[in-house]
């Protein structure tokens, strides 16, 4: 072959390979680019909708939609009747049902007894992935605007945009009472462990709170710590207290379902678990391990939930949640029969004419604490499993407080 020819061939070779390489190079980038810019970017940053997720994580959205099947909340008079006769002045007296699936938390507001919509607006705080921008939108103002008014603007139920941040998946908090709770403790917000993201995401709902006397703000109560006993000497320092019970005359605060507050401090939280370890465990969906989005109760999937760690099989555990919950339960049970009748009591001793004020003052004071001690612990969910010492240490000393506060109303009439 002459020299001339061979050039050409090396030529073309040299020309067919560089087309080549620039060929799988654009086309190795061009699918990089559809990789990179794929499914998480095209989520808006304020997409509020969890339907609009699920078209980019199916596997999350269909756990999330088995959220459905959770439907009961039965009435918790069923079971606690003397919970009507605590709560009179409140509109917990009227209706409090026990918490069902988070896809119902926009049905279940809205249907809610209208004794319980006094406290406006706040009520959505808790119940939708919208309520954070209407926080931003109306500023403090949304805490001052009423129930119905914010009702119609609101219609999504708690989702996707409650916990993560649609642009990288990630954990994050959306409520500011729990941010500025952190803030007041001197916990820098973006240096939270996933960990402890894995509760507190929970936590943003799942606490007890009140509304600040002046500007109706969501706030926690946490500033002296998470214990019952540290959120009561804050009221009591305050001298914050919700409503006068119209029958015993005392100055109560309500406790609202302080599910993480009990959970920190019990044997799990301080073996390293979180919120998400039992009720968010790993599930199988199609050929995808995804984390659960299915919230609740652990006993319905124990094999999931529990015994990664415990080797005891499911009918042991499930035997141990229920003889703890029911020991919680007759103690809680002894706890509201004894402040019914310290109830009972103050009201006779008010009735007295010759009463000792400063003795029937005393017995309220006695009073206030006892029921703190025994709402904290009855409205916390779980049934006491979280914390099974301190939600019965918690109940020992409502029944200590209120036999001293019947004990000190009958003596203010002598
Ligand atoms: C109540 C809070 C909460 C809500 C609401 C929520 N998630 Fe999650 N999600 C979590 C937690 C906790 C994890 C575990 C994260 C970890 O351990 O890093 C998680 C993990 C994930 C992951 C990472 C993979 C995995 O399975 O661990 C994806 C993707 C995800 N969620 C999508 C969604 C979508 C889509 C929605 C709405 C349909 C949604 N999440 C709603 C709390 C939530
Ligand atoms: C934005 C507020 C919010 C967040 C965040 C939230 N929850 Fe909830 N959760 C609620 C409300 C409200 C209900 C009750 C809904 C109803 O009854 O309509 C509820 C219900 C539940 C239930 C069902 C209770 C039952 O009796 O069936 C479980 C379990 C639960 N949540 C666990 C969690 C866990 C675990 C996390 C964190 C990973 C979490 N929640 C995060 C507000 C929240
Ligand atoms: C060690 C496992 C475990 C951890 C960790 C845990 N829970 Fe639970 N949780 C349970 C069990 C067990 C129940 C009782 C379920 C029952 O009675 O059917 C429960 C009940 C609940 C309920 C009521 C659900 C129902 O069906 O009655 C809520 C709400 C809840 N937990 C929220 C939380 C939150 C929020 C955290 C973190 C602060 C948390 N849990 C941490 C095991 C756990
Ligand atoms: C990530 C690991 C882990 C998971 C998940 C877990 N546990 Fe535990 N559990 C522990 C550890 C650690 C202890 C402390 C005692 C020990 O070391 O065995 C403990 C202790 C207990 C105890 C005895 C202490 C007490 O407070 O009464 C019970 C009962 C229990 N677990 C039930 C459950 C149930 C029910 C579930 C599922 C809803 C569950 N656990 C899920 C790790 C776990």
């Amino acid at each position: 072959m002459e020299a001339s020819r061979i050039k050409q061939l090396v030529a073309l070779g040299v020309v067919a390979i560089v087309v080549m390489v620039s060929a799988c190079v654009f086309f190795f980038n061009r699918n990089n680019q559809v990789a990179l810019e794929g499914p998480q970017g095209e989520i808006a940053a304020d997409e509020t909708n969890s339907a609009a997720w699920g078209q980019f994580y199916p596997a999350h959205w269909d756990s999330y939609q088995d959220n459905m099947a959770n439907t009961l909340n039965p009435s918790h008079f069923e079971t606690k009747p003397y919970m009507q006769i605590i709560y009179a002045g409140t509109g917990f007296a009227a209706e409090f049902n026990e918490p069902r699936g988070h896809v119902y938390s926009i049905e279940d507001v809205k249907s809610i007894d209208p004794a319980r919509r006094k406290a406006g607006a706040s009520c959505f705080t808790c119940k939708s992935t919208q309520a954070p921008g209407m926080i931003k939108e109306y500023g403090d103002h949304y805490y001052l605007m009423s129930f119905d008014e914010m009702k119609d603007k609101i219609t999504e139920p708690i989702g996707c945009l409650d916990c993560h941040d649609p642009k990288t998946m990630k954990l994050r908090l959306t409520r500011p009472a729990l941010i500025e709770a952190l803030e007041r403790q001197g916990r820098s917000i973006d240096k939270l462990t996933n960990q402890e993201m894995r509760s507190l995401v929970c936590a943003q709902c799942h606490v007890t709170y009140y509304f600040h006397p002046d500007t109706k703000e969501v706030t926690f109560p946490w500033d002296k710590g998470l214990t019952a006993q540290e959120i009561l000497t804050y009221y009591d320092e305050h001298n914050f207290s919700e409503w006068v019970h119209p029958v015993a005359g005392t100055n109560l605060v309500k406790a609202r379902h302080a599910d993480y507050e009990t959970f920190m401090g019990s044997t799990h939280q301080s073996a390293g678990l979180a919120c998400a370890d039992c009720h968010m465990p790993y599930i199988t969906v199609g050929n995808k391990k995804i984390s659960s989005h299915v919230w609740q109760s652990p006993l319905n999937n124990i094999e999931q939930s529990c015994t990664a760690c415990h080797r005891n099989g499911a009918e042991w555990l499930k035997n141990r949640v229920r003889t703890i919950q029911a020991q919680v339960k007759q103690t809680q049970d002894l706890a509201g029969a004894a402040v019914v009748e310290a109830i009972n009591e103050l009201k006779i001793s008010r009735e007295t004419p010759t009463v000792d004020k400063t003795k029937l003052q005393e017995a309220m004071a006695l009073h206030r604490e006892a029921q703190w001690y025994l709402d904290y612990a009855m409205v916390t969910n779980g049934y006491g499993f979280h914390n099974p010492t301190a939600t019965l240490n918690n109940l020992s000393i409502a029944i200590d407080k209120a036999h001293k506060a019947i004990a000190k109303a009958r003596e203010a009439r002598r």
